[in-house]
């Protein structure tokens, strides 16, 4: 056992089990008794009969007899260990956690692992250095405007293409091999090990002390996947809360007092070596509440910047909680015609891109504007908002940011601010139309202590198509990818359906390996049970690879059908009130709708 039972015991009553539990069911109350819908996923039920007692820290359900406190909670319901519950709670509540004789062990093994990353990178950077011309890393260096000098800087190097470079020099020289395991660095086989990192260049990341904490490896042959491969997680690395380039960045960052935060390595390199030098990245994975303390220390003023796309303005949405919470309040970019922030220097040049940084807006009203930017005004489309902006209203933590934009919000609908506030107290608002499928289904504001938390998503009013696909990408690596390639994302109605493919999507980039556990998140994240039978429809396709591959074809097809047929409704209807644009325009956009549908319904290879 970790914790003593005096440890247990304080974070325990630091923690209210009447919160903890509200954050997965709507608890109602009266004095020290709340009561509401049983939160176990086995047990459904329409009618409350689970009952949480605030004085006495304990729930009781009358239906399934399930009770305990909350720790037994966070086991049974959310699959904790004991441990990890504690642990989880002590965070919550900002208690520190007693140092351990594995924690001091941790500590001493550091220094061994960093100088075997360091010893790695350097073997990664030497390899590029000594490769001919001709060869196809160095071919790609040039494709991507790498120089030498920032190949040297950045400590680029390659990765070779034997399965055993680096393992049998480790061997060699005698590298403790245990520990670069533990590094992921090397992985364990039958007879030995093989490195992680095949064919593919290297990105070192360091941290502000100049440590090397883990590596980022790019394909260089498009077949191979994933594109990116990072070092996993280990006692020194933590992708949620290490930037790329902050150690180039950071003496730049206090400079300008701003940052500007971008989603990937090469577009990082880009800026970087372009001039703009106040820029880190994202390993790939959202940004985090830790993310956002990381930068708290070097300035206060974050732009983020998106690529123009869907994929942008979703990683957009996501990336405001943490920044909020954590007192933030970030700008945003986003770059037009779908180029990334390496595609638009090298298009349009450092200067321009300069400009936009400058321009930069806040990201919570131009999400605002995006929200309200078909909106007619309608009380119902005014609860609708009111339902999306308030776990963001709630989260801020700056009193005053907080008002500022409930007043923006309240000028925006019309409405008092007064309206706003009660609005947020009540919880959230629910619209009274059953025709909710564009609405927004996040769970309402609860005390969000940790945006990484799982949230969960009602399905209910989701396009059937929508759900079959969502169950099919669960199937295989290969029905998922080709959803990803086909970009098919955009073009789902439902916010929770759209919402739940990116989060897989997410965790496959993030651990492709660990696809087998994609499945069972999604079921954890999804509200009601009974919503489930649509999802799993094409859940389990046996029989023959191409009959699961024509099954996924098919429903992507079924998804931009539905897609298209919306969007000509949409046109057809600005046709008809006279909303902007000539009639001529839209013409046009709806004969090229029509193309498109008639496109997809000839048939595809591989389909019947
Ligand atoms: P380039 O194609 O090299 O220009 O990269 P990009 O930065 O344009 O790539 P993209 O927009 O596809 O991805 C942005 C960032 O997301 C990358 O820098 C990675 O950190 C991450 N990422 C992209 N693809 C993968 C993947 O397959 N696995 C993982 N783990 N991360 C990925
Ligand atoms: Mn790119």
């Amino acid at each position: 056992m970790k914790f003593n039972q005096d440890f247990i015991e304080q974070v325990r009553d630091a923690n209210n089990v009447v919160d903890i539990i509200g954050q997965y069911t709507e608890l109602k109350g009266r004095g020290h008794q709340f009561m509401g819908l049983c939160p176990f996923p086995d047990h459904a039920e329409k009618s409350p009969s689970f009952s949480v007692s605030d004085s006495k820290q304990v729930y009781h359900c009358f239906g399934c007899k399930k009770s305990g406190n909350v720790y037994t909670f966070l086991q049974e319901h959310s699959g904790l260990s004991f441990t990890d519950a504690v642990e989880y709670l002590a965070r919550r509540a900002n208690i520190p956690l007693p140092e351990t004789s594995e924690d001091n062990k941790e500590r001493t093994a550091r220094s061994t692992y960093f100088r075997i990353n360091k010893y790695a990178a350097s073997y990664f950077h030497r390899l590029l250095k000594t490769l001919p011309d001709t060869h196809i890393a160095k071919k790609y260096l040039i494709q991507r405007g790498l120089t030498e000098e920032v190949v040297d800087e950045m400590k680029i190097g390659y990765a070779g293409d034997n399965w055993s470079d680096l393992y049998d020099l480790f061997r060699e020289k005698n590298v403790p091999l245990e520990e670069a395991e533990r590094l992921g660095l090397i992985k364990p086989k039958k007879n030995g090990y093989f490195d992680l990192f095949h064919h593919r260049l290297i990105f070192p990341i360091l941290s502000t002390q100049e440590d090397v904490v883990g590596f980022g490896g790019r394909v260089l042959d498009k077949e191979q996947k994933p594109k990116y491969l990072n070092s996993p997680e280990s006692p020194i690395f933590h992708k949620g809360r290490t930037f790329y380039g902050l150690n180039f960045a950071a003496k730049a960052i206090r400079q300008h007092d701003r940052v500007v935060i971008v989603e990937g390595y090469m577009d990082q390199i880009a800026l970087y070596s372009a001039g703009i030098k106040n820029v880190v990245a994202t390993l790939g994975t959202a940004l985090t509440e830790d993310h956002a303390r990381v930068i708290q220390k070097y300035t206060s003023q974050v732009v983020l910047m998106f690529d123009g796309d869907f994929a942008g303005m979703n990683a957009a949405e996501r990336s405001l909680i943490p920044m909020f919470a954590q007192g933030l309040c970030p700008l945003a970019v986003f770059l037009p015609e779908s180029l990334d922030p390496d595609d638009y220097v090298k298009k349009y040049g450092a200067e321009n891109l300069q400009n936009k940084i400058n321009q930069a807006q806040e990201l919570f009203i131009l999400m605002i504007n995006d929200w309200l930017k078909d909106s007619k005004f309608t009380a119902n489309e005014k609860l609708v908002f009111m339902e999306k902006v308030a776990p963001y209203l709630n989260v801020i933590s700056d009193r005053s940011l907080k008002d500022l934009y409930i007043k923006e919000v309240a000028t925006r609908l019309s409405v008092d601010a007064k309206w706003v506030v009660r609005s947020l107290e009540d919880g959230t608002p629910k619209p009274v139309s059953t025709a909710r499928a564009t609405v927004s289904e996040q769970k309402p504001a609860v005390p969000v202590v940790d945006p990484n938390e799982p949230t969960q998503w009602k399905l209910k009013g989701a396009p059937k198509e929508e759900l079959y696909l969502l169950g099919v990408v669960l199937n295989s690596p290969e029905s998922l990818t080709k959803v990803i390639e086909m970009g098919v994302g955009p073009k789902f109605s439902s916010e929770s359906v759209k919402k739940l493919l990116s989060l897989v999507i997410d965790k496959y980039r993030q651990n492709p390996s660990d696809f087998d556990k994609l499945a069972p998140l999604v079921v954890s994240r999804i509200k009601d049970p009974e919503e489930l039978t649509g999802l799993f429809k094409f859940w389990s396709l046996d029989g023959a690879e191409d009959e699961a591959m024509k099954t996924t074809l098919s429903c992507i097809k079924r998804v931009e059908a539905r897609h298209l047929r919306r969007q000509s409704e949409i046109i057809a209807g600005q046709l008809q009130n006279g909303v902007e644009g000539t009639s001529l325009e839209k013409l046009e956009q709806i004969m090229n709708i029509h193309k498109n549908r008639i496109q997809l319904n000839r048939p595809v290879k591989g389909e019947p």
